[in-house]
């Protein structure tokens, strides 16, 4: 019996190690048409998605990342805002759209649309038998990226995605989330301190556990610890400024 959809989201974990397969042009078209048919903001499709085959153009986008599966992937994905062709039509109608792109509520739409067209490939790919994972890395340098792949005004790189068939040694189980009490609330917003921290004392114990079984004892942190590590830290200072210069959030 197929599995479910649900099946298929209780199942995913990131793959970060894939077999030197490449992803057929059949393939990528189907992947590319599932993520085009998410739901989108009033119609607007304020999105692009960049395929990348060239191993030049894969080296040169590792740099920006770090990454080693940057490069070695089935295929990868370039994720873009895009309003480039929301300002031709703009030029062509005579319009006045571009306080509409322009504003931080133009940078929601488009980020929101690039999710959801992202995360539809991401399960039709894992549907085919496909690892994927997303890339925010690229992001290390917004510049540079958008020099590699010719991005014009109005046009933001949010992310990448690897997507390939998993290697036989990229062995691991899916990373189990915070509770679902701590997640969903019914009718309102339950702020309850108490209830909030000995959730998220319970989901750091099951994660601590985690990593020690899976590092032998050699990795032992909380989910606590390790988002404070990585929260403490300004990531990424310069986006704003890159956005402004790509034509976003002016308003
Ligand atoms: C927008 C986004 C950006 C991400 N960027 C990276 C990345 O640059 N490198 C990486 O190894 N994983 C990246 N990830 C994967 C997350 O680390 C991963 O989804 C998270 O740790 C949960 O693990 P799981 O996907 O295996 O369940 C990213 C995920 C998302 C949604």
């Amino acid at each position: 019996m197929k599995q479910s959809v649900y099946d298929l989201t209780q199942q995913h974990r990131s793959i970060r190690n894939f077999k030197d397969e490449p992803l057929s042009d059949e393939v990528v078209k189907q992947l590319v048409e599932a993520g085009q048919m998410a739901s989108t903001s009033s119609y607007i499709q304020a999105y692009s998605i960049i395929g990348v085959r060239d191993p030049e153009i894969k080296k040169a986008l590792k740099e920006v990342s770090g990454q080693q599966y940057v490069v070695d992937n089935g295929y990868l994905f370039v994720y873009v805002i895009d309003y480039y062709r929301h300002s031709l039509i703009n030029e062509k109608e005579n319009g006045n759209m571009n306080t509409s792109f322009e504003s931080a509520e133009g940078l929601l739409v488009g980020a929101i649309d690039v999710a959801l067209a992202a995360e539809n490939v991401a399960l039709t790919a894992e549907d085919m038998g496909y690892g994927v994972v997303f890339l925010g890395s690229l992001r290390n340098d917004v510049a540079k990226v958008s020099e590699i792949l010719d991005l014009p005004e109005h046009v933001f790189p949010l992310f990448g995605m690897a997507v390939g068939i998993p290697s036989d040694n990229d062995q691991g189980s899916p990373k189990q989330r915070l509770p679902f009490e701590h997640v969903f609330h019914e009718n309102k917003y339950n702020a309850d301190k108490v209830a909030q921290l000995e959730q998220i004392e319970r989901y750091d114990k099951d994660i601590q556990n985690y990593y020690e079984q899976r590092t032998n004892g050699q990795r032992s942190e909380t989910w606590s610890e390790q988002i404070v590590n990585m929260m403490s830290q300004k990531t990424r200072p310069d986006i704003l400024e890159r956005l402004n210069q790509k034509g976003f959030i002016k308003k």
